[in-house]
């Protein structure tokens, strides 16, 4: 348990007291009626579970009180007899109910499908490590979104693109893993978490991995096997150029026939190997990926080709969004990547077949610390839509500095987009019920690999825990799920609790404040992405990200004198963004170009904001240490010491950032801090 590889289904032994005498007098015995591999999967994390957190055994013979685990029709009696028809017919495809029967001597965990029956476990084991009651239970449980999904950027070579957290766990030196007791833990973690959807490999596909779909389907094969029994979905990120990969067929156009029966083989081979296989991930037309444009084709064209292929065998393609001109000259100003996206999908709305969804990347630029929310949330009606996170924390301090997300996606999902009157947030959108799709959800690039403790950063496994629970309910708080987190994974200790929340819903905006300023970005080292260098993207080729020089700063999206992207957005949003006076502060440079002596509405100028926000954000981070530090006796010594050299390397780091950004601007601006504190 000291390396953190159990993570929160680590099962910490619960306190004495009321609350464990309550779970002792219900758990002692446990009722399953089937041989399902699912069912039986849950009955084995319910028995770990409870042995562990409560020290007993738990007998499968009740005789007296116990919990009964299975699917409605299940044939186990105590099922049938807590739950009344009209609970049936609320309870969805992974939904669960659960009830606790003093006349039936039980509490009962019932759901439709097996995977039901396993949310419903896991959500049982999650109030009992938190020390809820489980008297008087009665509820029906469905996820928010249908899909939630997690995108790996994993390489067959073993590497992992943007990972943070060592080698891949999925694959080594162009094999698959033969550790799939790692990849059971895994999928047990995600499917405690709610995930149901996972793509194992990069959307950037190699030449090896183009052949998942084909020479290594056996392998991919027995990933699904493993992820199944645990309610998840296998995905690949596929190649649009395949068909021409071994010479096959000349050509990858999507009109042309050749092309079309060669996916459509494909399928039936998939689907004859993995008959529940999910579908396709797609990055086409984007950072030098092959796609539809090569032959003058659209996106459309090319998602409703591969769509075709899946939909007799009910797979979906996922198609990406994220395409941009990468090779733009720094001297057009007219170009916005971060108009990108909208640009060429929105005219293709209603176009896409039912069972194609658009993957849309958020921020619109590329998981900046701060950015808007993409425009092209409200901006399709018709077309199936997921939005795209990163967990993995590539712009925000890669699993070295702590940067909890969860706030930030809650923030981006209830940004109201005025797309079908006024109440329509993005959550809306996600979960499809706003348009009314076939299809909708929620995928994010995972942040896991072969570390022991999964993410690198332990506190880092609360973004993957977050991510997940906030895809099945994005009403949860953020302060709620780092506090199931916490308990989950370290016990229900008050004061650790504490101090760890803290930590965890402050990093966010600390980051944010010792890096770059009021929504700008970028200013990251090119290529790995990793601490701070003012120009290092700006004197590049691209020149594009921040336009500062010693007049000003800020890159003008306005709809008059800049790029016009604010006019993709909807209603007063658009006003709202395009208006410097209006403009919020933490984005005024996404979307204006102002002199450092600009004021904020904080009362404050750009150039005293830069100053005062990384010293504070630099103190900030050093307090971070100083909260863990007093942790010491508390928390088991080999989580506390991970945790506290990453802080250590934090609170430095942050002092690099905060004088790299204030030495750059100072002696740009030539403007004195005012509290003449020490800039070099
Ligand atoms: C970012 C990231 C790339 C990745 C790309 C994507 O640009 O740096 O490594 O391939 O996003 O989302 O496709």
């Amino acid at each position: 348990a000291d390396s953190g590889y159990t993570a929160w289904l680590s099962y910490p032994v619960l306190p004495q007291g009321n609350a464990y005498n309550q779970y002792v007098k219900w758990c002692g015995a446990v009722k399953v009626a089937e041989e399902n591999d699912t069912v039986q999967a849950a009955l084995q994390e319910w028995q770990r579970g409870i042995e562990s957190m409560l020290g007993i055994k738990v007998s499968s013979k009740p005789d007296g009180l116990c919990i009964a685990i299975g699917t409605f029709q299940g044939g186990n009696e105590l099922i049938s007899g807590v739950f009344a028809e009209d609970t049936l017919a609320k309870v969805g495809p992974e939904g669960f109910a659960i009830r606790s029967s003093e006349e039936n001597d039980c509490i009962a965990v019932g759901a439709s499908s097996p995977a039901g029956v396993l949310y419903g476990v896991f959500h049982l084991l999650r109030l009992i490590g938190s020390l809820q009651s489980i008297e008087g239970l009665d509820e029906v449980v469905n996820p928010v979104n249908g899909l939630r999904m997690i995108n790996h950027w994993d390489n067959f070579d073993g590497s992992v693109e943007r990972g943070y957290s060592g080698r891949s766990f999925l694959y080594e030196d162009n094999r698959f893993t033969r550790d799939l007791e790692r990849i059971r833990d895994y999928a047990r973690l995600m499917s405690s978490a709610g995930i149901n959807a996972i793509a194992i490999n990069n959307v950037n596909v190699h030449a090896l991995e183009t052949l998942f779909i084909s020479k290594y389907l056996p392998d991919v094969s027995r990933i699904a096997d493993v992820f199944r029994l645990y309610g998840i979905k296998l995905f690949l990120s596929v190649n649009f150029a395949g068909p021409m990969h071994e010479g096959e067929v000349g050509t990858a156009d999507p009109l042309d026939p050749e092309v079309r029966k060669w996916w459509q083989s494909k399928a039936a081979e998939i689907y004859a190997a993995i008959p529940d296989f999910g579908g396709f991930v797609v990055k086409a037309d984007s950072e030098n990926r092959p796609g539809p444009f090569t032959y003058g084709r659209d996106h459309a064209d090319g998602a409703n080709m591969l769509a075709e292929a899946l939909e007799p065998f009910g797979g979906i393609v996922i198609w990406r969004c994220f395409v941009y001109n990468c090779k733009q000259d720094w001297r057009d100003r007219k170009t916005d990547r971060a108009r990108a996206a909208y640009d060429h999908f929105k005219p293709l709305d209603g176009k896409f077949n039912d069972n194609v969804i658009l993957q849309i990347k958020n921020g619109p630029m590329d998981f900046q610390v701060r950015e808007p929310v993409s425009p092209l949330f409200g901006a399709l009606e018709r077309t199936n839509q997921v939005i795209e996170f990163q967990i993995a924390q590539e712009y925000t301090g890669q699993q070295r500095h702590v940067c909890y997300l969860v706030p930030q996606w809650k923030e981006i999902m209830e940004f109201n987009t005025y797309a079908k009157g006024e109440a329509s947030p993005v959550k809306h959108i996600v979960d499809g019920s706003l348009w009314g799709n076939r299809y909708s959800g929620i995928a994010a690039v995972s942040n896991v690999g072969n570390d022991k403790n999964w993410t690198g950063h332990l506190l880092a496994q609360a973004n993957l825990y977050g991510y997940g629970r906030l895809a099945w309910n994005p009403e949860l708080t953020a302060e709620q799920i780092a506090s199931e987190w916490i308990s989950l994974t370290f016990g229900t200790d008050p004061v650790v609790s504490g101090v760890i929340s803290r930590i965890l819903l402050d990093s966010w905006e600390i980051y944010e404040s010792y890096t770059a300023p009021l929504g700008v970005g970028w200013m990251i080292n090119p290529e790995h992405h990793y601490g701070p260098n003012v120009d290092g993207y700006e004197y590049s080729q691209w020149g594009t990200y921040h336009y500062a020089d010693h007049r000003g700063i800020g890159v003008d999206r306005t709809v008059k004198t800049g790029t016009g992207y604010s006019a993709q957005y909807l209603g007063s949003n658009a006003e709202h963004y395009d208006s410097l006076e209006e403009c919020p502060d933490e984005l005024l440079l996404f979307f204006h170009h102002v002199p450092y002596t600009h004021i904020l509405h904080s009362g404050k100028t750009v150039i005293q904001h830069i100053y005062d926000a990384h010293f504070e954000g630099a103190e900030r981070a050093a307090e971070l240490l100083s909260m863990w530090t007093s942790l010491k006796d508390k928390v088991a010594e080999g989580l506390y010491l991970q945790v506290e050299n990453r802080l250590k390397e934090q609170a430095g780091h942050a002092k690099e950032w905060r004088d790299q950004i204030n030495t750059y601007f100072y002696r740009k601006s030539g403007i004195e801090d005012n509290s003449e504190r020490v800039i070099y």
